[in-house]
């Protein structure tokens, strides 16, 4: 069996390093071929992770870099189509929802090769996000839909999707947590920062919504705000940082650093008193990790993270973000269980299914 493995951004790495690893593991005799088409290029953002993921080196690098939305999607499909034509894989395996799943997808069931999406079924209901897009563009295309939620069955039933193809196998996101867990629990990283474990919160923001309008300044300035009674530590995602050059962000308690690596990321995620973010994947690994997380989005394609977890959806409106003292007086005490299958195993499941 000829399997190809299209990644392209940070998210994508952790969604696919273990189904890479469990494949091989359940097919040694396959060829599995690594495709990244370098949608994230800088070493905090793409070899850092994959080094620490334990991805093997790409057997093909794309190099698509930044562009316009039809930019980045048309030269990953020019660029990905003679490395399919050479490879001739049984199988391409691509995850999430950026431009590169949507673009890779595309490009293989063109030339009429099966593909297997990781991470299907999720919606926000709000076309206005690019990933909303991919999300439902990928999932018409795929024929093995590999969902980690059981509403990911039901948003899939309504557009369409025979219930042959969708497979409830649990989150590859959480396997990657599992699987690095004793690396960051003994990271340290808060110290190393100067936070106490418990003691801060824990800041990411990169949604165009957010991030490319003047929600961005405001956000700032509540952070502020909320650094007087618990420090904040906030890794700029790029697409951030280009915008915030033009804000005033030296505040007292506002601690802003590069992006970091994963088990870094993941030790302060474990250690946070609070998390503030507009990821996707930030609601689900603060769920299993049992931590507060305020999203600062109108919706979430994750309602899981809400009714089963830890996530308090905010709204899009920055004003919100000073409830969060008040609002970390009124949690449980003990935070609950995370959801059924995200146990570490999903790659397997999927690994099991794929190898029939
Ligand atoms: C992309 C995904 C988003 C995902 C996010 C995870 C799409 C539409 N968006 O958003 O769904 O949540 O990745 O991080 O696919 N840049 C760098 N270095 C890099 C990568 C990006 O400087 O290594 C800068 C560039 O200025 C670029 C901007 O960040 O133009 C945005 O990058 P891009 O990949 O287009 O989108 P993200 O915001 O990262």
């Amino acid at each position: 069996m000829r399997i190809v493995y299209v990644i392209g951004t940070r998210p994508n790495f952790v969604k696919t390093a273990p189904v890479i690893a469990a494949l091989q593991a359940r097919i040694p005799a396959g060829r599995h071929a690594i495709v990244h088409t370098g949608q994230h290029y800088d070493r905090l953002m793409s070899e850092v992770f994959l080094e620490q993921l334990g991805v093997p080196e790409p057997d093909h690098m794309l190099a698509v870099g930044s562009g316009s939305h039809a930019e980045q999607t048309a030269r990953v499909i020019e660029r990905l189509e003679p490395v399919l034509a050479e490879e001739r894989p049984d199988l391409v395996v691509v995850p999430g929802d950026v431009n590169s799943t949507l673009a890779a997808a595309l490009t293989a069931a063109k030339m009429q090769i099966p593909v297997a999406h990781i991470e299907s079924g999720l919606r926000s209901f709000d076309r206005t996000m690019p990933e909303e897009l991919n999300r439902i563009v990928t999932d018409q295309l795929a024929d093995q839909l590999y969902i980690h939620s059981p509403e990911a069955s039901d948003n899939l039933h309504a557009e369409g999707i025979p219930a042959e193809r969708i497979h409830l196998v649990g989150n590859t996101m959480i396997d990657t947590l599992v699987a690095l867990e004793q690396r960051f629990r003994a990271a340290g990283t808060a110290a190393r920062l100067g936070m106490t474990q418990g003691k801060y919160a824990l800041v990411t923001l990169h949604r165009p919504a957010l991030v490319d309008g003047p929600l961005l300044g405001e956000t700032v300035a509540q952070l502020a705000a909320l650094a007087r009674e618990l420090p904040v530590v906030f890794p700029v995602h790029p697409r951030t940082r280009a915008m915030m050059e033009a804000i005033e962000a030296e505040h007292p308690g506002l601690l802003l650093c590069e992006p970091l690596g994963y088990l870094d990321f993941l030790s302060l995620l474990a250690d946070a008193g609070a998390v503030l973010t507009d990821s996707g994947g930030i609601q689900e690994e603060t769920t299993y990790l049992g931590i507060p997380c305020f999203t600062l989005r109108d919706n979430t394609e994750r309602p899981i993270t809400i009714t089963a977890g830890t996530n308090t959806l905010l709204g899009l409106d920055p004003a919100a973000i000073a409830t969060i003292p008040s609002a970390l007086t009124q949690r449980p005490a003990q935070p609950p269980e995370p959801p059924p299958l995200w146990d570490g195993h999903a790659a397997e499941r999927i690994a099991a299914i794929v190898a029939g």
